[in-house]
C-alpha cells in the first residue's frame, strides 16, 4: 500500500535540533507514522508531524487498557548508513500481544511500512555513538467511545521515535520481589501491553525508596522462580556458563534474549533455559558460583547486575561488569552497529530519505 507523506513533515524534520543530552525516550523525533483500523479493515499509512492524539474521554484504550506496543531500534553503521535490527520479530509479538487484548494484530506489511519509513526520514536523528541509537515505539490502542466491556472496533497504530542513550547504562541494584506480581498465570505476562508495566510501577517506587533500581519479579503460580525484570530479562553465569528463566507464559519473549541466546552459543558458551529457583540463585551468589548476572533488553541492551536485595539480606555479585556481560554485548553491538559480520542475517538496512 502507498504510505502518504504529509509535506508539513519536511519543515517539522528541518525545525528540529539535536539537544546534547539525549537521555533515554525524553526527546521525540518531530513525525510519526499513523494508520486506522475500521471493523476489521486497515487503512494505509500516512507520515506526519509529531502532535497530541485526538482521543474520545470515553476511548476504549483510557478505560480498558487496550493497549500494546513494542521497543526496537534503528543503529548507525559505521559506513553511515542505518540499521533495523529483527523488525519482523517485533511485527509477531506485537501481533501476540494484540490477539491477547482481542485487538487485530497490525499487518506484517504495515508494522514494517512504519517502523522502515520513521527510521528512513530520521536517518539523521540516529545518533552516532556506539550505545546509542533511535529508539522506535510502535504502539496499537483501542479508540472506540464507548463505556461497555467489549473490544473497540475502531484501532489506530503509531510509531514514534525517540534518539536515545541506552536505558539503565550503568550496574542495577535489583530487589527481589516476593510480595508483589506483574501479571497473572494466564494473564498477559508474555505480551507487550501497557497494563504489565503499570502493575510493576508501584513495586519501583517502594524499591527505589530503599536504594534499588528494578525488581526482579518472580513467577506468579509458584512464587519461587525467577521470570524477568517487567522491561528486561534475566541472565546468570555460573562457573562460565550462561543461565536465563525458561519462557513459560508470563515471560515476555525478549528479542535481545533470543538473540543472546543464539549469539552466546554461536561463540562457544553453553546456555540454559531452565526454571532459576530464587533461593538456590541466592545461595550461588552468596557462595560465588554465581559471579556475574545481566539484564538485557533491546533499550537496555545489556545491563551488569550488582546486588540482588532480599528483604533486609544484599547478596553481591563479584563480577560486575563481568566478562560474559561484556563480552556478549560487544559482540551484539558489533553486529548491530556494522562493524562485525551479522551470520544470523538480523541486520536489515533502511536507506535515508532525505528531505
Ligand atoms: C525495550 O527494551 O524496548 C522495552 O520495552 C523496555 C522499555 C519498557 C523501557
Amino acid at each position: 500500500m502507498s504510505i502518504y507523506i504529509d509535506p508539513a513533515v519536511a519543515n517539522s524534520l528541518r525545525g528540529f535540533e539535536m539537544p546534547e543530552r539525549l537521555g533515554f525516550g525524553t526527546v521525540m523525533a518531530p513525525v510519526m507514522f499513523r494508520a486506522v483500523c475500521q471493523d476489521g479493515c486497515w487503512s494505509s499509512g500516512e507520515l506526519v508531524p509529531y502532535a497530541p492524539l485526538a482521543l474520545d474521554p470515553a476511548a476504549k484504550v483510557l478505560h480498558y487498557a487496550q493497549s500494546c506496543f513494542e521497543g526496537m531500534k534503528a543503529y548507525r553503521t559505521r559506513n553511515s548508513g542505518v540499521n533495523l535490527f529483527r523488525p519482523e520479530r517485533n511485527a509477531a509479538r506485537m501481533a501476540h500481544s494484540a490477539e491477547r487484548l482481542c485487538m487485530p494484530p497490525v499487518p506484517e506489511a504495515l508494522f514494517m511500512d512504519g517502523v522502515r519509513t520513521v527510521a528512513a526520514y530520521c536517518a539523521n536523528l540516529v545518533p552516532a555513538n556506539s550505545g546509542e541509537s533511535l529508539y522506535l515505539r510502535p504502539f496499537l490502542i483501542g479508540t472506540q467511545a464507548d463505556l461497555t466491556v467489549s473490544a473497540s472496533t475502531s484501532y489506530e497504530f503509531y510509531v514514534i521515535a525517540s534518539p536515545s542513550e541506552a536505558y539503565h547504562a550503568g550496574h542495577m541494584r535489583l530487589w527481589v520481589e516476593r510480595e508483589d506480581s506483574r501479571a497473572a498465570v494466564g494473564g498477559t505476562g508474555d505480551a507487550k501491553v501497557g497494563g504489565n508495566y503499570a502493575a510493576s510501577l508501584l513495586s519501583i517506587s517502594r524499591l527505589r525508596a530503599r536504594g534499588y533500581d528494578q525488581s526482579l519479579w518472580l513467577n506468579p503460580g509458584n512464587r519461587h522462580t525467577v521470570d524477568e525484570l517487567s522491561g528486561m530479562n534475566f541472565f546468570a553465569v555460573m562457573e562460565g556458563e550462561l543461565h536465563t528463566p525458561k519462557l513459560n507464559g508470563s515471560i515476555l519473549e525478549g528479542v535481545t534474549r533470543d538473540s543472546l541466546i543464539d549469539l552466546a552459543e554461536a561463540q562457544g558458551y553453553t546456555v540454559h533455559e531452565r526454571d532459576i529457583d530464587i533461593d538456590d540463585l541466592l545461595a550461588l551468589v552468596r557462595s560465588g558460583t554465581c559471579s556475574e548476572a545481566f539484564a538485557c533488553g533491546t533499550a537496555a541492551i545489556i545491563s551488569p547486575i550488582s546486588v540482588l536485595g532480599d528483604g533486609e539480606v544484599q547478596y553481591e555479585l563479584t563480577q560486575v561488569p563481568g566478562p560474559v556481560s561484556e563480552h556478549l554485548r560487544q559482540a551484539l553491538l558489533d553486529i548491530q552497529e556494522g562493524r562485525a559480520e551479522d551470520p544470523f542475517g538480523w541486520m536489515q538496512a533502511v536507506a535515508p530519505i532525505e528531505v
